[in-house]
């Protein structure tokens, strides 16, 4: 953003801190965090009405990019492997197997779409709440940073995007301490 007199903040912040953090916690090179934030600009955008087939064109030509990017970088990092998510996947062992270098490059796909996704709209609608909600929500947190962790909290709760998610309990079930019963009808989920 540096010193321009106007930004647009979905697109200079909001959806750009995200990426760059993703790439970071990945192992990304870190000169190499502009070209995650293109390919992730084209991989999560929302499908039109019309021209829908040109956006699904954008979407391959990322995917395959962000794959051939991604391919090598993990068999290199094979043998040397550090404190990142794609050393963790390398090293991961589950009744004696391992992910292949293809199924990793799948999961940090998944990683992204859930992980950028998701922190970029919080921080935009935070935005829009300290702008259009209650414009005196922004100086009572500034001069108080300890009430950070709530608002973002509350973020979450008051203008948040994937608020409702439906489960379907398919059978009886203990989750996190809590009794669930089999659903009565079976609606799929
Ligand atoms: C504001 C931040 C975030 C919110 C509100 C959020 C919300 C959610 C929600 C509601 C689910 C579905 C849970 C369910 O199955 O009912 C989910 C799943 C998941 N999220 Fe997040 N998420 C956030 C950030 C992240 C980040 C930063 C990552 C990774 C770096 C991440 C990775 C995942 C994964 C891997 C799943 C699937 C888990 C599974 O099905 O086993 N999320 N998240």
């Amino acid at each position: 953003m540096e010193d321009a007199p106007v930004i647009d903040v979905v697109k200079d912040f909001t959806g750009a801190l995200p990426t760059i953090v993703i790439a970071d916690l990945l192992g990304v090179p870190s000169e190499d965090r502009l070209l995650f934030k293109q390919w992730v600009d084209h991989l999560f955008l929302p499908l039109p009405k019309d021209n829908a087939e040109d956006v699904n064109e954008l979407k391959r030509r990322a995917a395959k990019e962000y794959y051939d990017y991604l391919f090598p970088h993990i068999v290199r990092k094979r043998s040397n492997l550090t404190d990142d998510i794609i050393s963790d996947l390398i090293r991961v062992e589950v009744d004696g197997e391992r992910l292949s270098d293809d199924e990793i490059v799948r999961t940090t796909m998944f990683l992204l779409g859930a992980g950028i996704e998701t922190t970029s709209h919080l921080l935009a609608n935070t935005f829009y709440s300290f702008l259009y909600d209650d414009t005196s929500i922004y100086s009572e947190v500034r001069a108080s940073r300890e009430l950070l962790p709530n608002t973002v909290e509350e973020m979450l709760r008051y203008r948040f995007h994937i608020a409702k998610m439906d489960r379907t309990v398919k059978q009886d079930n203990r989750v996190l301490g809590v009794h669930l019963k089999k659903a009565m009808s079976s609606s799929p989920g």
